[in-house]
Protein backbone atom coordinates (compact mmCIF):
# COMPACT_ATOMS: atom_id res chain seq x y z
CA UNK A 1 0.00 0.00 0.00
CA UNK A 2 0.90 3.19 -0.58
CA UNK A 3 1.17 6.74 0.83
CA UNK A 4 -2.67 8.25 1.45
CA UNK A 5 -1.46 11.93 0.95
CA UNK A 6 -4.30 13.88 -0.81
CA UNK A 7 -3.40 15.79 -3.85
CA UNK A 8 -7.16 16.36 -5.13
CA UNK A 9 -6.98 19.96 -4.69
CA UNK A 10 -3.99 19.70 -7.31
CA UNK A 11 -5.88 17.70 -9.83
CA UNK A 12 -8.78 20.08 -9.92
CA UNK A 13 -6.12 23.02 -10.59
CA UNK A 14 -4.71 21.32 -13.01
CA UNK A 15 -7.29 21.23 -15.26
CA UNK A 16 -7.37 24.97 -15.08
CA UNK A 17 -5.92 25.11 -17.78
CA UNK A 18 -7.22 22.74 -20.05
CA UNK A 19 -9.55 22.57 -23.05
CA UNK A 20 -13.66 22.79 -21.51
CA UNK A 21 -14.50 19.63 -23.26
CA UNK A 22 -12.09 17.74 -21.12
CA UNK A 23 -12.66 19.49 -18.15
CA UNK A 24 -16.26 18.74 -18.38
CA UNK A 25 -15.59 15.20 -19.23
CA UNK A 26 -13.39 14.52 -16.25
CA UNK A 27 -16.14 16.22 -13.81
CA UNK A 28 -18.65 13.47 -15.53
CA UNK A 29 -16.85 10.77 -14.65
CA UNK A 30 -15.44 11.85 -11.08
CA UNK A 31 -19.37 12.15 -10.34
CA UNK A 32 -20.38 8.84 -11.92
CA UNK A 33 -17.03 7.31 -10.52
CA UNK A 34 -18.19 8.64 -7.26
CA UNK A 35 -21.79 7.33 -7.08
CA UNK A 36 -20.79 3.78 -8.18
CA UNK A 37 -18.54 3.82 -5.74
CA UNK A 38 -20.47 4.80 -2.85
CA UNK A 39 -22.55 1.45 -3.98
CA UNK A 40 -19.74 -0.70 -3.34
CA UNK A 41 -18.24 1.50 0.10
CA UNK A 42 -15.16 1.84 -2.27
CA UNK A 43 -12.77 4.80 -0.49
CA UNK A 44 -14.08 8.11 -1.67
CA UNK A 45 -10.54 9.52 -2.27
CA UNK A 46 -9.37 6.92 -4.01
CA UNK A 47 -12.59 7.00 -6.23
CA UNK A 48 -11.83 10.86 -7.11
CA UNK A 49 -8.30 10.69 -7.44
CA UNK A 50 -8.19 8.25 -9.90
CA UNK A 51 -10.94 10.01 -11.83
CA UNK A 52 -9.18 13.15 -11.59
CA UNK A 53 -6.04 11.85 -12.72
CA UNK A 54 -6.97 9.69 -15.49
CA UNK A 55 -6.74 12.47 -18.72
CA UNK A 56 -4.27 14.71 -16.87
CA UNK A 57 -2.68 14.33 -20.38
CA UNK A 58 -5.33 13.41 -22.82
CA UNK A 59 -5.15 16.68 -24.69
CA UNK A 60 -1.54 16.71 -25.28
CA UNK A 61 0.10 16.03 -28.64
CA UNK A 62 1.22 12.89 -30.33
CA UNK A 63 4.99 14.21 -29.66
CA UNK A 64 4.53 15.33 -25.94
CA UNK A 65 3.11 11.34 -25.26
CA UNK A 66 5.63 9.95 -27.16
CA UNK A 67 8.42 12.39 -25.43
CA UNK A 68 6.94 11.50 -21.94
CA UNK A 69 6.68 7.81 -22.32
CA UNK A 70 10.41 7.72 -23.32
CA UNK A 71 11.28 10.31 -20.51
CA UNK A 72 9.34 7.68 -17.88
CA UNK A 73 10.81 4.61 -19.91
CA UNK A 74 7.68 3.69 -20.45
CA UNK A 75 7.78 3.38 -24.57
CA UNK A 76 6.36 0.77 -25.93
CA UNK A 77 6.66 0.07 -29.75
CA UNK A 78 3.28 -1.60 -30.27
CA UNK A 79 1.85 2.28 -29.43
CA UNK A 80 3.46 4.48 -31.23
CA UNK A 81 1.21 4.13 -33.92
CA UNK A 82 -1.51 5.38 -31.44
CA UNK A 83 0.32 7.43 -29.12
CA UNK A 84 -2.89 8.34 -27.30
CA UNK A 85 -2.61 4.97 -25.69
CA UNK A 86 0.24 6.54 -23.66
CA UNK A 87 -2.01 9.29 -21.46
CA UNK A 88 -3.01 7.08 -19.04
CA UNK A 89 0.69 5.36 -18.37
CA UNK A 90 2.19 8.37 -18.60
CA UNK A 91 -0.46 10.33 -16.28
CA UNK A 92 0.28 7.45 -13.35
CA UNK A 93 3.82 7.54 -13.96
CA UNK A 94 3.70 11.78 -13.73
CA UNK A 95 1.69 11.39 -10.43
CA UNK A 96 4.59 8.92 -9.25
CA UNK A 97 7.17 10.56 -9.72
CA UNK A 98 6.39 14.44 -9.46
CA UNK A 99 3.99 14.38 -6.77
CA UNK A 100 5.59 11.25 -4.62
CA UNK A 101 1.73 9.08 -4.81
CA UNK A 102 2.11 5.57 -4.19
CA UNK A 103 -1.32 4.59 -4.08
CA UNK A 104 -0.83 1.66 -6.11
CA UNK A 105 -4.80 0.54 -6.84
CA UNK A 106 -5.06 4.42 -7.63
CA UNK A 107 -2.26 4.47 -9.97
CA UNK A 108 -3.00 1.23 -12.03
CA UNK A 109 -6.27 2.33 -12.42
CA UNK A 110 -5.15 5.40 -14.15
CA UNK A 111 -2.50 3.84 -16.07
CA UNK A 112 -4.95 1.03 -17.43
CA UNK A 113 -8.30 3.25 -17.64
CA UNK A 114 -8.71 3.51 -21.47
CA UNK A 115 -8.73 -0.73 -21.97
CA UNK A 116 -8.18 -2.25 -18.46
CA UNK A 117 -5.71 -5.17 -18.28
CA UNK A 118 -5.22 -8.21 -17.04
CA UNK A 119 -3.87 -6.99 -13.84
CA UNK A 120 -6.14 -4.44 -13.54
CA UNK A 121 -9.60 -5.92 -14.27
CA UNK A 122 -10.52 -7.25 -10.83
CA UNK A 123 -9.13 -3.84 -9.07
CA UNK A 124 -12.59 -2.46 -7.95
CA UNK A 125 -11.34 1.26 -8.51
CA UNK A 126 -10.03 0.82 -12.13
CA UNK A 127 -13.22 -1.05 -12.82
CA UNK A 128 -14.96 2.23 -11.57
CA UNK A 129 -13.08 4.35 -13.38
CA UNK A 130 -13.17 2.37 -16.56
CA UNK A 131 -17.08 2.15 -16.67
CA UNK A 132 -17.25 5.72 -15.93
CA UNK A 133 -15.21 6.98 -18.29
CA UNK A 134 -16.87 5.07 -21.03
CA UNK A 135 -20.52 5.39 -19.94
CA UNK A 136 -20.60 9.21 -18.33
CA UNK A 137 -23.42 11.32 -19.54
CA UNK A 138 -21.49 13.01 -22.21
CA UNK A 139 -20.97 9.60 -24.20
CA UNK A 140 -23.20 8.60 -26.76
CA UNK A 141 -26.34 6.18 -25.25
CA UNK A 142 -25.46 2.68 -25.75
CA UNK A 143 -27.40 0.91 -23.05
CA UNK A 144 -25.70 3.05 -20.51
CA UNK A 145 -28.58 2.92 -17.68
CA UNK A 146 -28.75 -0.51 -17.87
CA UNK A 147 -24.93 -0.65 -17.17
CA UNK A 148 -24.59 1.95 -14.39
CA UNK A 149 -27.49 -0.27 -12.68
CA UNK A 150 -25.25 -3.50 -13.27
CA UNK A 151 -22.48 -1.78 -11.66
CA UNK A 152 -24.13 -0.68 -8.54
CA UNK A 153 -24.47 -4.39 -7.99
CA UNK A 154 -21.38 -5.87 -9.31
CA UNK A 155 -18.22 -4.33 -10.87
CA UNK A 156 -17.17 -6.98 -12.28
CA UNK A 157 -20.18 -8.41 -14.16
CA UNK A 158 -20.54 -4.75 -15.16
CA UNK A 159 -17.25 -4.24 -16.67
CA UNK A 160 -17.64 -7.69 -18.60
CA UNK A 161 -20.85 -6.66 -20.17
CA UNK A 162 -19.35 -3.18 -21.33
CA UNK A 163 -16.08 -4.93 -22.64
CA UNK A 164 -18.34 -7.28 -24.69
CA UNK A 165 -20.28 -4.26 -25.95
CA UNK A 166 -16.92 -2.20 -26.87
CA UNK A 167 -15.67 -5.12 -28.68
CA UNK A 168 -18.67 -5.85 -30.68
CA UNK A 169 -18.75 -2.54 -31.38
CA UNK A 170 -15.00 -2.11 -32.62
CA UNK A 171 -15.60 -5.96 -34.99
CA UNK A 172 -18.22 -4.21 -36.72
CA UNK A 173 -17.87 -0.22 -36.88
CA UNK A 174 -13.99 0.15 -36.58
CA UNK A 175 -10.86 -0.51 -39.07
CA UNK A 176 -8.39 -1.18 -35.42
CA UNK A 177 -7.82 -4.59 -34.49
CA UNK A 178 -9.10 -5.12 -30.59
CA UNK A 179 -6.59 -4.11 -28.26
CA UNK A 180 -5.08 -6.81 -26.38
CA UNK A 181 -5.70 -5.11 -22.95
CA UNK A 182 -9.38 -4.98 -23.47
CA UNK A 183 -9.43 -8.86 -24.34
CA UNK A 184 -7.61 -9.94 -21.62
CA UNK A 185 -8.99 -7.92 -19.12
CA UNK A 186 -12.26 -9.73 -20.31
CA UNK A 187 -10.73 -13.43 -19.79
CA UNK A 188 -9.73 -12.27 -16.06
CA UNK A 189 -13.33 -10.96 -15.55
CA UNK A 190 -15.28 -14.67 -17.05
CA UNK A 191 -12.85 -16.47 -15.45
CA UNK A 192 -13.80 -14.91 -12.01
CA UNK A 193 -17.65 -14.74 -12.71
CA UNK A 194 -18.22 -17.74 -13.90
CA UNK A 195 -17.40 -18.73 -9.84
CA UNK A 196 -20.47 -16.69 -8.77
CA UNK A 197 -24.06 -17.72 -9.02
CA UNK A 198 -26.50 -16.79 -11.71
CA UNK A 199 -24.51 -14.43 -13.82
CA UNK A 200 -25.14 -15.32 -17.37
CA UNK A 201 -23.84 -12.77 -20.25
CA UNK A 202 -26.74 -11.03 -21.98
CA UNK A 203 -26.79 -13.22 -24.83
CA UNK A 204 -29.75 -12.23 -26.62
CA UNK A 205 -28.08 -9.28 -27.49
CA UNK A 206 -27.39 -8.87 -30.91
CA UNK A 207 -23.61 -6.77 -30.10
CA UNK A 208 -23.44 -9.59 -27.13
CA UNK A 209 -21.53 -11.92 -29.26
FE1 LIG B 1 -8.52 8.68 -21.12
FE1 LIG C 1 -11.56 10.01 -19.88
Amino acid sequence: MGTSIDIRGELYRYYDGEPQRLREHVQRVCTLALELGKSHDLPEVEVETAALGHDLFRARSNDFLCRQASHYGIKRSDWDAAPILYHGPLAAAYLYHEHGYTQADVLLAIACHTNLSRNSAMNPVAQVLFIADKIEPGKPKGYNDEIIQLAKRCLSKAAAELIRYIIAHIQQNESYKVPQDLREALEVLILRSSAENNWQPAKSRCFMT
